[in-house]
C-alpha cells in the first residue's frame, strides 16, 4: 500500500479521534471505550462495503480500513516505548518508592498470577499448547488504570490509594511484557528450555532493563541540563531517549526494552525536574501528554478495526473459552485483592485498604492498549502456528472488550452503589472550605480592579458578592457541609490546619516558578509538606506538632552522613547535608513569615476569630523552631548564611531584572540585539547563583587548636606533633557526645561552641577553649555524666594513647588536665547524686 493512502487512514483516524473526544466528555465515558467502540464500527462497516456488492471506488477506501496497512512492528516500535515513557514520566517517583513494597508485590505477583490461573484455566479446554494458553495469560495480566483512575479522581478516592493503582498498572505492563517475550521464546522453538533457564531469563530481562533505561535517562538528563533554555531541544531529546534505550536493550544487549522505557520514565521524572526550569518541564509534561494521548487512542482504533475481522468466524467454542478466561481472571485478581494485598498490610508496607475500594479495583481491571498491541504483534508473527494466532487474538481482544464495555460501562454505578460516590464529611468540609478560600480571593482581586477603575461601588459588590461561599455547581447534592458543621472544634482546627498547609506550598511553588529558591530545595521542601499534611490530615493538631519537630530536627539522610563523619572521617556528605539544611532553614523561614498574614486575612473570615490564636500558636511554634534550627547554623558558619541570603537576593533581583527587560522589550524602547544581549546576561547571571557555594567545614586541626588556651603551654616544635594526634569533628545540637556509663577512649577539646555536662550534682556548660571525657580516661572508669552539645560545636578528638603521650612529654598539660579533674571529681562528690 502506498504512502499517501496509509498517511490518508492515518489523518483520518486522528480526525475521527478528536471528534470522539467530544462525544466522551458528553456522557462523561473514557475515551478508550468509545475509540474502540467507533474502531469496531468503522470495522464492520469497512468489512460490509468489501464483501458485499458496493466494490469499486468504495471497495478501495473499505480495504484499507479492512487489510490495515499497519504492521505489528509499528506498534511495538513506535508506539509501546512512548505510552510508556510517557506513563512513567508523570508517576511522582518519590511517593512511589514509599510504597515500593506493595507496588512491586502486586504488580509482579499480580502479573505472575494472572498467567497462570488464566493459562491453566483454558489448557483443558483451549485445544493449545500450555504454553499457549500462558502467553495469553501474560497479555491479558497487563491493566489499564486511566478509566479507572479517572473514576477514583471524581469520587475523590484516597491519593495513597489512586498511587497504588497506578503504579501497579505501570509496573505490571513491564512485567507482563516481560514474562510475554520469555513465553513466546518458549513457543517459538525454545522447547528443550527447563523452567529454570525461562524464570532466569526473565529475571535478566527484567533487571538489565531497569539498568539500561537508568543509565539512559541519566545520560539524557546530564544532556538536558547543558541545554538549559532550549525547551525545543530538551524535548527533542527526551523523545529520543525511549527509543534509543528501547532500541538499544531489546537489540544491543538483549534486555527488556519495555521495561528499560519504564525505568528512563521513572528516573527522569524523579531526578528531570530540580535540573531543568519549571516552566521547560511544564511544556515537556504537556508535549509528551499530546504524544501519549495519540500512541493510546491510535492504538486502540487500529486494533479495533481488525476486530470484526478477527471475530469473523467466531463460534460457540470461542464464547465459551471468553467465559472461562474472564472467570479466570477475576479469580486471579481476587486472588491477589484478598489475599496478598491483606498479608501485605498485615506486615505494616502498607495501609489497610477497604473492601469496598477492593471491589472497585476487582471490577475495574481493565484491559488496554498495551494487551491489543501485543495481541496485533501475533496475529502478524507468521512463525507462530495458525490456530495459535487465532485462538490467541480472539481471546484477548475479548476478555479486552468485555472489560471495556461491559466493566466500563458499569464501574460507576457500582461505585455509586458502595457508597463511594460520597466524600466523608470532613472531606466535603475540606473541599468547601478551600472553594470558599480561592473564591473569597477572587472577590477580592474583582474589587480592587473595580476600584481602580472607578466603577461604581454597588456593581463593584454585586460581582464581588457572587464569589462569596462556594460555588453552587461544585458540591454534591444533598445537604452542604460547612465548615462549622463540622462537628468537634478539634476537626475544624485540623481542617484550617490543613487548609494552612496548602497555602504554604502554593507560596513554595511561587518561590520556584520566580526561581528565587533551587529545584533541589524545592522537592525537599514539598516531600515535608506533604508529610506534614498527611499527617494533620489524619491526626489533626497533635500530627501537625509532631511534623513540626521533625522538620526542624535531624532526618535520617542527614544522621547517616554525620554517622559517617563521626566514625570514618568521611566529610563530603555532611558538607551537603549541612548546605541543604541551611537552604532549607531559609527558605522556609522565607516562606513562614510569608504565611502568617494568610491567617488573618484569609482563614479566619472563614472559621471565625476563635481559632485564630491556635492557628497562630502552631505556625509561631514552627517559625520558633526554623529561627531558632538557622540562627544555630548561622553562629557556626556566620559567612555561609550571609553568602545564602545574598544568592536568595542576587535571585530576586535577577527575576525583576529579566521582567524589566521583556517589558522594554515588549514596548519597543530597546531592539532584539540589545534585548538579547541583555537576556544572555541574565542567564549567564542565573547559571552562577544555581552553583551552590561551598560550605567549608572548617575542620582544619591547626587552626582549631589555636582556640584552646591549655595548648599555648606547648612550645612551636611540638605542635605539628600534637595537631597529628587531634581529630577534628563537628557535633550538632542536642548530639550526646559522651553517654554516662560507657567505657570511654577518648576526650575532647571544645574549639568552637557549647557543652552541657549533665554532672551528679548539678548541670555544667562547658564553652571553647574547656575540655571533657578526660576523668574515664585518667581514672579508669566508666563515663561519669552525659555530655550533650547545645551548639554547633567543633571539636578535637584525642585519644586515650596520645593523651598519655602527651602527658608525658608537656608537664604543663598533664598538671592542669589532671587537676581540673580531680577538681570535677571533688565537685561531684561533694554535691552528691542528683534526686
Ligand atoms: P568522663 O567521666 O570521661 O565523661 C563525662 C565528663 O563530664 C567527665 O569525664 C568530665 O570531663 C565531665 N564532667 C563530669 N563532672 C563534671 C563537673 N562537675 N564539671 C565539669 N565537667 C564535668
Amino acid at each position: 500500500m502506498s504512502l499517501p493512502v496509509i498517511l490518508l487512514l492515518v489523518a483520518g483516524l486522528l480526525t475521527v479521534i478528536s471528534l470522539v473526544q467530544r462525544l466522551a466528555a458528553r456522557l462523561s465515558l473514557p475515551g478508550s471505550i468509545l475509540f474502540a467502540v467507533v474502531g469496531i464500527a468503522i470495522g464492520t462497516i469497512a468489512t460490509v462495503v468489501l464483501h458485499g456488492d458496493l466494490g469499486g471506488r468504495f471497495g478501495d477506501v473499505a480495504r484499507v480500513f479492512v487489510d490495515v496497512p499497519v504492521s505489528s512492528g509499528t506498534f511495538i516500535y513506535v508506539f509501546l516505548p512512548a505510552l510508556l515513557f510517557q506513563s512513567s514520566l508523570t508517576v511522582d517517583v518519590r511517593r512511589l518508592i514509599e510504597d515500593a513494597a506493595p507496588i512491586l508485590l502486586l504488580a509482579v505477583i499480580a502479573v505472575l498470577v494472572a498467567t497462570f490461573v488464566i493459562g491453566l484455566a483454558l489448557f483443558p479446554i483451549a485445544g493449545v499448547s500450555l504454553v499457549a494458553c500462558l502467553l495469553l495469560g501474560a497479555m491479558v495480566a497487563t491493566t489499564d488504570s486511566v478509566a479507572v483512575i479517572a473514576i477514583f479522581r471524581d469520587v475523590g478516592a484516597p491519593a495513597r490509594l489512586t498511587r497504588l493503582v497506578e503504579g501497579e498498572s505501570l509496573l505490571n505492563d513491564a512485567a507482563a511484557i516481560v514474562l510475554f517475550t520469555v513465553l513466546l521464546d518458549l513457543l517459538l522453538g525454545g522447547a528443550g528450555r527447563s523452567p529454570a533457564a525461562a524464570i532466569g531469563s526473565f529475571l535478566f530481562a527484567f533487571v538489565g532493563g531497569v539498568a539500561a533505561g537508568y543509565l539512559g535517562a541519566r545520560l539524557v538528563v546530564a544532556m538536558l541540563s547543558w541545554l538549559q533554555d532550549l525547551r525545543l531541544a530538551q524535548v527533542t531529546m527526551t523523545l529520543a531517549l525511549p527509543y534509543l534505550v528501547y532500541i538499544i536493550g531489546e537489540r544491543g544487549l538483549g534486555v527488556s526494552g519495555v521495561v528499560a522505557a519504564v525505568t528512563a520514565g521513572l528516573v527522569m521524572s524523579a531526578i528531570g525536574p530540580p535540573r531543568i526550569a519549571p516552566r521547560d518541564w511544564q511544556f515537556l509534561n504537556d508535549v509528551w501528554e499530546q504524544l501519549g494521548y495519540w500512541a493510546s487512542s491510535l492504538i486502540f482504533v487500529l486494533a479495533a478495526l481488525l476486530v470484526p475481522r478477527l471475530l469473523g468466524d467466531f463460534n460457540l467454542h470461542d464464547l465459551l473459552l471468553i467465559a472461562v478466561q474472564i472467570f479466570a481472571a477475576l479469580v486471579a485478581r481476587a486472588l491477589v485483592l484478598f489475599v496478598f494485598l491483606p498479608v501485605v498490610s498485615a506486615l505494616k508496607l502498607t495501609q489497610r485498604v477497604g473492601i469496598r475500594y477492593n471491589l472497585v479495583i476487582l471490577w475495574g481491571g481493565l484491559r488496554g492498549a498495551v494487551t491489543l498491541a501485543l495481541a496485533l504483534a501475533i496475529t502478524e508473527d507468521a512463525a507462530i502456528p495458525h490456530d495459535v494466532q487465532r485462538f490467541i487474538a480472539v481471546q484477548a481482544t475479548g476478555l479486552t472488550l468485555f472489560t471495556l464495555l461491559v466493566s466500563g460501562l458499569t464501574l460507576r454505578p457500582l461505585i455509586r452503589l458502595l457508597g463511594l460516590d460520597h466524600l466523608s464529611a470532613f472531606d466535603q468540609a475540606l473541599r468547601a472550605h478551600v472553594l470558599a478560600l480561592s473564591r473569597s480571593r477572587v472577590a477580592e482581586t474583582v474589587r480592587t480592579i473595580g476600584h481602580r477603575y472607578r466603577f461604581a461601588s454597588p456593581l463593584v459588590e454585586a460581582v464581588a458578592g457572587a464569589y462569596q461561599g462556594p460555588p453552587p455547581h461544585a458540591l454534591p447534592a444533598g445537604p452542604v457541609t460547612t465548615f462549622t458543621a463540622v462537628a468537634s472544634p478539634e476537626d475544624q482546627l485540623r481542617l484550617a490546619l490543613v487548609a494552612l498547609t496548602q497555602r504554604e506550598r502554593e507560596i513554595v511553588m511561587e518561590h520556584f516558578d520566580a526561581r528565587t529558591i533551587s529545584g533541589r530545595t524545592v522537592q525537599e521542601i514539598l516531600q515535608d509538606l506533604a508529610r506534614l499534611a498527611d499527617r494533620t490530615r489524619s491526626r489533626g493538631e497533635a500530627g501537625y506538632q509532631t511534623v513540626a519537630a521533625e522538620l526542624a530536627g535531624f532526618g535520617r539522610g542527614f544522621r547517616f552522613a554525620h554517622f559517617l563523619h563521626r566514625r570514618f572521617a568521611i566529610d563530603g556528605p555532611l558538607v551537603d547535608r549541612l548546605a541543604d539544611r541551611f537552604e532549607r532553614l531559609l527558605t522556609t523561614r522565607i516562606v513562614l513569615d510569608e504565611l502568617a498574614p494568610f491567617i488573618d486575612e484569609a482563614l479566619v473570615p472563614l472559621v471565625g476569630p476563635r481559632l485564630a490564636p491556635n492557628l497562630h500558636g502552631r505556625l509561631d511554634a514552627r517559625r520558633r523552631l526554623t529561627s531558632a534550627a538557622l540562627e544555630a547554623l548561622a553562629l557556626q558558619y556566620p559567612q555561609y548564611a550571609a553568602l545564602l541570603e545574598q544568592r536568595f537576593l542576587q535571585r530576586v533581583g535577577l527575576r525583576h531584572e529579566a521582567k524589566e527587560y521583556a517589558a522594554l522589550f515588549s514596548e519597543r524602547f530597546i531592539g532584539p540585539e540589545l534585548y538579547g544581549t541583555l537576556q544572555k546576561d541574565v542567564q549567564a547571571a542565573r547559571a552562577a547563583t544555581d552553583l551552590r557555594p561551598r560550605l567549608d567545614l572548617g575542620l582544619e586541626t591547626r587552626a582549631l587548636l589555636a582556640r584552646v588556651p591549655l595548648f599555648e603551654a606547648l612550645p612551636h616544635e611540638q605542635l605539628d606533633a600534637t595537631a597529628r594526634m587531634l581529630r577534628p569533628r563537628l557535633a550538632v545540637p542536642g548530639e550526646r557526645i559522651v553517654h554516662a556509663g560507657d567505657v570511654g577512649d577518648t576526650m575532647f577539646f571544645i574549639a568552637t561552641g557549647e557543652v552541657v555536662v549533665h554532672a551528679p550534682g548539678d548541670d555544667v556548660t562547658l564553652k571553647a577553649g574547656q575540655f571533657f571525657g578526660e576523668m574515664a580516661l585518667l581514672q579508669d572508669q566508666p563515663r561519669g555524666a552525659d555530655v550533650v552539645a547545645t551548639t554547633y560545636c567543633q571539636l578535637l578528638v584525642l585519644s586515650r594513647a596520645d593523651l598519655n603521650v602527651l602527658r608525658r612529654s608537656n608537664r604543663a598539660i598533664r598538671q592542669n588536665i589532671d587537676r581540673a579533674a580531680a577538681k570535677r571529681a571533688r565537685e561531684n562528690q561533694a554535691l552528691g547524686p542528683r534526686h
